[in-house]
């Protein structure tokens, strides 16, 4: 096994190649949930098979019912070492809206600030830039002279759209994917300083409600008085899910919510979080949630209802006199610790029913549901993981939570019954989803050097 100091320095050595790299991943418009970018998913996902290729893994594309997954796989050559599974996503959100971004989204470049240098695109902290720092490590430790471990490497295209063709994907390869930790990168640190492991995530629930009316569109001079608005109703049904202490009123909700354990809460209290500071950032000031939970367990631990979008009726320039047919609203639920997602859409369904007065009908799509993620709080491999951070990072690890969802930590509990560790680089202002993404320079370098560091930790 190579020396850990010589595969660091050689990540050191390797950064402007690196960064070269990376710059060619993020030219790719893998955005998953176009169908105009299905080519570019599918570069891009070719590129990371070169790339793993020229690196001594045995990686191929594999067709799935949407965009192709990436698996590579590579031996340490050495007996009693550990098997990891990695896993990355190479498809990002779209870039709009357009005319936001500073410069194109796909053109990366890097960008002056105070704290360092940062890499500006879009995906290049969600989630490319994080998934090439592990590249990047096994890089410097062939390089050197081996893995220290067993690897296996799977990038998924479907992320940013719910991976609608993971679960099949573990059913059918199940055998090949087997390892003994899964290890994940498409989360956040503390903050710049401060390495973070996840050790929950929200769960998410998708669901669109059509309300349906009128057999068509009428004259509101005509027939309006007697016919009923479906924007009037379905405002009443949004406007009904919170109460006056920001709790969601659906029956039965909160089944499965439960406290933190102390030690945990205790931690969180004495993390120096500053809430106004994190609303003040997105020019906000008052916390919308729990009236009674701290901002951190309202990201962290706490379940949402969202309205995502509202659509119904005239929406042009000027006006028009109009009783719209039907109107729709896109709900997601973050769904935390027990809480079942069928359940929690069964309850949101009945509760959309009993307020739909006469003549009015309810239509509902569902766009996919993931229970929320617990992890032990305690592992041989979460130890391990956490001293090699604290030797990278010369902090203490915090062990958070996440308020997004990553649907294969679940999913791989659920086919391959195993764990994940889900450290990752990101900070909270790197604006991912949103335009001007970018990932600091200095999580993309010394996050390679930390995954070289806990490769060598899990072997050791
Ligand atoms: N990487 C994010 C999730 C994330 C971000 C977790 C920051 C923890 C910290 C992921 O790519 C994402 O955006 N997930 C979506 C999932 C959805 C599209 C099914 C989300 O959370 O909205
Ligand atoms: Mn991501
Ligand atoms: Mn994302």
């Amino acid at each position: 096994m190579p020396a850990l100091e010589d595969v660091l320095a050689k990540i050191d050595a390797n950064q402007p190649a690196a960064l070269e790299r990376l710059f060619n991943l993020l030219r790719i418009r893998s955005v998953s949930t176009d169908p105009a970018f299905k080519d570019d998913c599918r570069k891009a996902g070719q590129w990371l098979v070169d790339e793993l290729s020229a690196l001594g893994f045995e990686a191929s594309l594999r067709p799935t019912a949407g965009h192709p997954m990436v698996v590579a796989k590579a031996k340490s050559g050495r007996s009693g070492v550990p098997h990891v599974l990695f896993y990355g996503h190479y498809d990002v959100q779209p870039a709009d809206p357009l005319d936001l971004w500073e410069t194109d989204p796909f053109a990366p470049r890097l960008a002056d600030a105070p704290q360092g240098q940062r890499i500006v695109a879009r995906g290049s902290a969600d989630d490319k830039g994080q998934l090439m720092t592990f590249v990047e490590a096994c890089r410097a430790f062939k390089e050197s002279g081996g893995l220290p471990c067993d690897v296996t490497i799977l990038f998924e295209g479907e992320e940013e759209t719910g991976s609608p063709s993971l679960p099949a994907f573990l059913e059918a390869n199940k055998a090949e994917l087997a390892a003994d930790v899964m290890l994940v990168c498409d989360t956040s640190m503390w903050d710049r300083a401060t390495p973070m492991i996840t050790t929950m995530l929200r769960g998410l629930a998708l669901e669109e409600v059509i309300i349906k009316a009128a057999s068509r569109d009428l004259h509101s001079g005509l027939f309006g008085g007697p016919a009923m608005n479906p924007i009037r109703v379905l405002s009443r049904i949004i406007a009904g899910i919170h109460d006056d202490q920001g709790r969601i009123t659906l029956p039965g909700f909160y089944d499965g919510v439960s406290e933190l354990p102390e030690e945990v809460a205790a931690q969180w209290r004495e993390i120096p979080f500053d809430p106004k500071a994190f609303l003040g950032d997105v020019g906000l000031s008052v916390p919308a949630g729990e009236a009674d939970r701290s901002v951190l367990e309202m990201v962290w631990s706490r379940p949402t209802c969202d309205v995502n979008g509202i659509i119904g009726g005239y929406t042009g320039t000027g006006s028009k006199t109009v009783l719209p047919a039907q109107a729709s609203a896109k709900f997601s639920f973050r769904l935390v610790g027990a809480q079942d997602p069928e359940k929690v859409l069964e309850s949101f369904r009945a509760y959309v029913r009993s307020k739909l007065p006469a003549d009015c009908r309810a239509e509902f799509m569902n766009h996919g549901a993931s229970p929320a993620l617990q992890l032990p709080f305690s592992s041989e491999a979460l130890s391990r993981a956490r001293r090699a951070l604290q030797q990278e990072w010369n902090k203490e690890v915090i062990l958070g939570g996440g308020g997004g969802s990553i649907p294969i930590v679940g999913e791989v509990k659920r086919h391959l019954g195993m764990d994940a560790l889900m450290i990752g680089f990101g900070l909270d202002d790197d604006r991912i989803h949103s335009p001007n993404e970018k990932y600091e320079l200095s999580s993309f370098h010394k996050g390679a050097r930390s995954w070289a560091r806990v490769l060598d930790g899990l072997a050791d």
